[in-house]
Protein backbone atom coordinates (compact mmCIF):
# COMPACT_ATOMS: atom_id res chain seq x y z
CA UNK A 1 0.00 0.00 0.00
CA UNK A 2 1.27 3.42 -1.09
CA UNK A 3 0.70 5.20 2.95
CA UNK A 4 2.67 2.40 4.14
CA UNK A 5 5.98 2.73 1.57
CA UNK A 6 5.49 6.75 2.66
CA UNK A 7 5.69 5.79 6.20
CA UNK A 8 8.44 3.23 6.25
CA UNK A 9 10.17 5.11 3.70
CA UNK A 10 10.35 8.12 6.26
CA UNK A 11 11.26 6.01 8.98
CA UNK A 12 13.92 4.68 7.12
CA UNK A 13 15.08 7.77 5.60
CA UNK A 14 16.98 8.90 8.98
CA UNK A 15 20.21 8.46 10.08
CA UNK A 16 21.48 5.39 11.33
CA UNK A 17 19.30 2.08 11.53
CA UNK A 18 15.29 2.46 13.09
CA UNK A 19 15.43 -1.63 14.09
CA UNK A 20 18.63 -1.62 14.75
CA UNK A 21 22.01 -3.40 12.93
CA UNK A 22 21.55 -6.59 15.24
CA UNK A 23 19.17 -9.63 14.11
CA UNK A 24 16.34 -10.54 15.80
CA UNK A 25 17.11 -12.81 19.19
CA UNK A 26 15.36 -15.43 18.81
CA UNK A 27 16.41 -16.05 15.31
CA UNK A 28 20.33 -15.86 16.13
CA UNK A 29 19.29 -18.43 18.58
CA UNK A 30 18.14 -20.67 16.52
CA UNK A 31 19.94 -20.14 13.39
CA UNK A 32 21.51 -23.53 13.64
CA UNK A 33 18.27 -25.89 13.59
CA UNK A 34 17.04 -24.13 10.66
CA UNK A 35 17.46 -25.98 7.06
CA UNK A 36 19.96 -24.77 4.93
CA UNK A 37 19.40 -23.63 1.65
CA UNK A 38 17.05 -20.79 0.08
CA UNK A 39 15.66 -18.59 1.78
CA UNK A 40 12.61 -15.36 1.63
CA UNK A 41 12.91 -12.83 4.44
CA UNK A 42 9.23 -11.40 4.46
CA UNK A 43 9.15 -7.83 4.93
CA UNK A 44 12.62 -7.54 5.60
CA UNK A 45 13.29 -3.77 6.26
CA UNK A 46 17.05 -2.79 6.82
CA UNK A 47 17.82 -6.42 6.72
CA UNK A 48 19.21 -7.00 10.10
CA UNK A 49 17.58 -10.59 9.43
CA UNK A 50 18.42 -11.21 5.86
CA UNK A 51 21.64 -10.33 6.68
CA UNK A 52 22.48 -13.02 9.26
CA UNK A 53 20.75 -16.03 7.58
CA UNK A 54 23.10 -15.32 4.73
CA UNK A 55 26.26 -15.13 6.78
CA UNK A 56 24.83 -18.66 8.17
CA UNK A 57 24.59 -19.65 4.25
CA UNK A 58 21.36 -18.76 3.12
CA UNK A 59 20.79 -18.12 -0.04
CA UNK A 60 18.41 -15.23 1.18
CA UNK A 61 15.70 -13.03 -0.69
CA UNK A 62 14.62 -10.06 0.91
CA UNK A 63 11.02 -8.47 -0.18
CA UNK A 64 10.11 -5.24 1.38
CA UNK A 65 7.57 -2.36 0.30
CA UNK A 66 10.64 0.59 1.40
CA UNK A 67 13.25 1.11 -0.88
CA UNK A 68 14.83 2.89 1.67
CA UNK A 69 14.70 -0.04 3.55
CA UNK A 70 16.08 -2.47 1.07
CA UNK A 71 18.81 0.11 0.21
CA UNK A 72 20.01 -0.03 3.84
CA UNK A 73 19.77 -3.61 3.50
CA UNK A 74 22.10 -3.98 0.62
CA UNK A 75 24.69 -1.95 1.64
CA UNK A 76 24.45 -3.51 5.33
CA UNK A 77 25.22 -6.75 3.53
CA UNK A 78 28.54 -5.71 1.49
CA UNK A 79 29.80 -4.05 4.57
CA UNK A 80 29.75 -7.59 6.18
CA UNK A 81 30.85 -9.40 2.66
CA UNK A 82 27.68 -11.26 2.28
CA UNK A 83 25.20 -11.19 -0.83
CA UNK A 84 21.64 -10.60 -0.44
CA UNK A 85 18.76 -10.19 -3.16
CA UNK A 86 16.39 -7.64 -2.76
CA UNK A 87 13.10 -7.29 -4.26
CA UNK A 88 10.49 -3.93 -4.02
CA UNK A 89 7.43 -5.74 -3.09
CA UNK A 90 4.05 -4.98 -1.92
CA UNK A 91 3.18 -7.85 0.01
CA UNK A 92 -0.93 -7.02 -0.73
CA UNK A 93 -0.05 -7.58 -4.20
CA UNK A 94 2.70 -10.36 -3.99
CA UNK A 95 2.66 -14.26 -4.58
CA UNK A 96 5.25 -16.70 -3.18
CA UNK A 97 6.38 -18.80 -6.13
CA UNK A 98 5.51 -22.39 -5.14
CA UNK A 99 8.09 -24.53 -3.17
CA UNK A 100 10.78 -22.40 -4.15
CA UNK A 101 11.86 -21.68 -0.03
CA UNK A 102 13.41 -24.36 2.48
CA UNK A 103 12.92 -21.54 4.80
CA UNK A 104 10.39 -18.64 5.01
CA UNK A 105 11.50 -15.84 7.65
CA UNK A 106 8.27 -13.51 9.28
CA UNK A 107 9.40 -11.42 12.02
CA UNK A 108 7.32 -7.97 12.90
CA UNK A 109 4.80 -7.86 10.42
CA UNK A 110 1.46 -9.68 10.76
CA UNK A 111 -0.92 -9.68 7.19
CA UNK A 112 -3.28 -12.76 7.31
CA UNK A 113 -4.16 -13.26 3.94
CA UNK A 114 0.15 -13.98 3.02
CA UNK A 115 -0.19 -16.91 5.55
CA UNK A 116 -1.82 -19.16 2.55
CA UNK A 117 1.04 -17.87 0.20
CA UNK A 118 3.85 -18.37 3.03
CA UNK A 119 2.98 -21.67 2.78
CA UNK A 120 2.59 -22.44 -0.50
CA UNK A 121 6.07 -21.14 -1.17
CA UNK A 122 7.84 -23.60 1.16
CA UNK A 123 9.06 -26.83 -0.27
CA UNK A 124 7.81 -29.85 1.69
CA UNK A 125 9.73 -30.48 4.84
CA UNK A 126 10.72 -26.77 4.26
CA UNK A 127 10.41 -24.60 7.37
CA UNK A 128 9.06 -21.01 8.62
CA UNK A 129 10.18 -18.96 11.54
CA UNK A 130 7.70 -16.27 12.64
CA UNK A 131 7.71 -13.90 15.14
CA UNK A 132 5.58 -10.80 16.14
CA UNK A 133 3.80 -8.78 18.77
CA UNK A 134 0.96 -10.15 20.64
CA UNK A 135 -2.16 -7.39 21.69
CA UNK A 136 -0.80 -7.97 25.43
CA UNK A 137 1.84 -5.65 24.35
CA UNK A 138 -0.43 -2.85 24.30
CA UNK A 139 -0.23 -2.61 27.43
CA UNK A 140 3.85 -2.50 28.17
CA UNK A 141 3.55 1.09 26.79
CA UNK A 142 6.91 0.53 24.70
CA UNK A 143 7.46 0.76 21.14
CA UNK A 144 5.72 -1.25 18.23
CA UNK A 145 2.40 -0.64 16.43
CA UNK A 146 -0.46 1.29 17.10
CA UNK A 147 -3.46 -0.87 14.88
CA UNK A 148 -5.37 -3.38 16.86
CA UNK A 149 -4.84 -5.71 13.18
CA UNK A 150 -1.30 -5.64 13.94
CA UNK A 151 -1.49 -7.73 16.88
CA UNK A 152 -1.68 -11.63 17.45
CA UNK A 153 -4.47 -13.04 19.76
CA UNK A 154 -4.06 -15.32 22.35
CA UNK A 155 -2.92 -18.75 20.96
CA UNK A 156 -3.66 -17.27 16.83
CA UNK A 157 0.03 -18.12 15.34
CA UNK A 158 -0.36 -21.61 16.91
CA UNK A 159 -3.23 -21.59 15.15
CA UNK A 160 -2.61 -19.92 11.64
CA UNK A 161 -0.23 -22.92 11.43
CA UNK A 162 -2.13 -25.99 12.85
CA UNK A 163 -1.62 -27.69 9.18
CA UNK A 164 2.17 -27.33 9.78
CA UNK A 165 4.31 -29.33 12.20
CA UNK A 166 4.60 -27.32 15.46
CA UNK A 167 8.38 -27.44 16.40
CA UNK A 168 8.43 -24.39 18.42
CA UNK A 169 6.08 -22.45 19.78
CA UNK A 170 6.15 -19.57 23.06
CA UNK A 171 4.39 -16.89 24.17
CA UNK A 172 4.27 -14.54 26.68
CA UNK A 173 6.32 -11.27 27.93
CA UNK A 174 10.03 -11.51 27.57
CA UNK A 175 12.89 -9.37 28.26
CA UNK A 176 15.31 -8.70 24.97
CA UNK A 177 18.17 -6.24 23.97
CA UNK A 178 16.91 -4.56 27.97
CA UNK A 179 13.31 -3.88 26.77
CA UNK A 180 10.18 -5.69 27.64
CA UNK A 181 8.05 -7.22 24.58
CA UNK A 182 4.88 -9.43 24.67
CA UNK A 183 5.07 -11.69 21.31
CA UNK A 184 4.36 -15.07 19.91
CA UNK A 185 7.57 -16.83 18.24
CA UNK A 186 7.12 -20.18 16.22
CA UNK A 187 9.26 -22.56 13.92
CA UNK A 188 7.06 -24.56 11.98
CA UNK A 189 7.55 -27.81 9.31
CA UNK A 190 5.78 -28.20 6.18
CA UNK A 191 4.40 -31.75 6.05
C1 LIG B 1 8.45 -3.58 11.88
S1 LIG B 1 9.23 -3.64 10.32
C2 LIG B 1 10.01 -5.24 10.40
C3 LIG B 1 11.23 -5.35 9.54
C4 LIG B 1 12.02 -6.65 9.69
N1 LIG B 1 11.20 -7.82 9.46
C5 LIG B 1 12.71 -6.72 11.01
O1 LIG B 1 12.26 -7.49 11.88
O2 LIG B 1 13.69 -6.00 11.18
C6 LIG B 1 7.88 -3.87 9.19
C7 LIG B 1 8.30 -3.88 7.73
O3 LIG B 1 7.16 -4.14 6.91
C8 LIG B 1 7.31 -3.45 5.68
N2 LIG B 1 5.99 -3.31 5.05
C9 LIG B 1 4.90 -2.67 5.54
N3 LIG B 1 3.86 -2.81 4.69
C10 LIG B 1 4.31 -3.54 3.63
C11 LIG B 1 3.70 -4.03 2.43
N4 LIG B 1 2.42 -3.77 2.12
N5 LIG B 1 4.47 -4.75 1.59
C12 LIG B 1 5.78 -5.02 1.87
N6 LIG B 1 6.40 -4.60 3.00
C13 LIG B 1 5.67 -3.88 3.87
C14 LIG B 1 7.93 -2.11 6.12
O4 LIG B 1 8.55 -1.44 5.05
C15 LIG B 1 8.91 -2.59 7.20
O5 LIG B 1 10.17 -2.83 6.68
Amino acid sequence: MKTDQKRWDERFGKKGFALGKEPNPFLKKVIHLLPKGRALDIAAGEGRNTILLAQHGFEVDAVDISERGLKKAKKLARGKGVKINTFLVDLDQYHVEKERYDLIANFYFLKRRLIPRIKKGIKKGGKVIFETYLLEHRTLGTEGPKQAKYFLKPNELLRLFKDFRILFYREGIFREGGKKKAVASLIAEKR
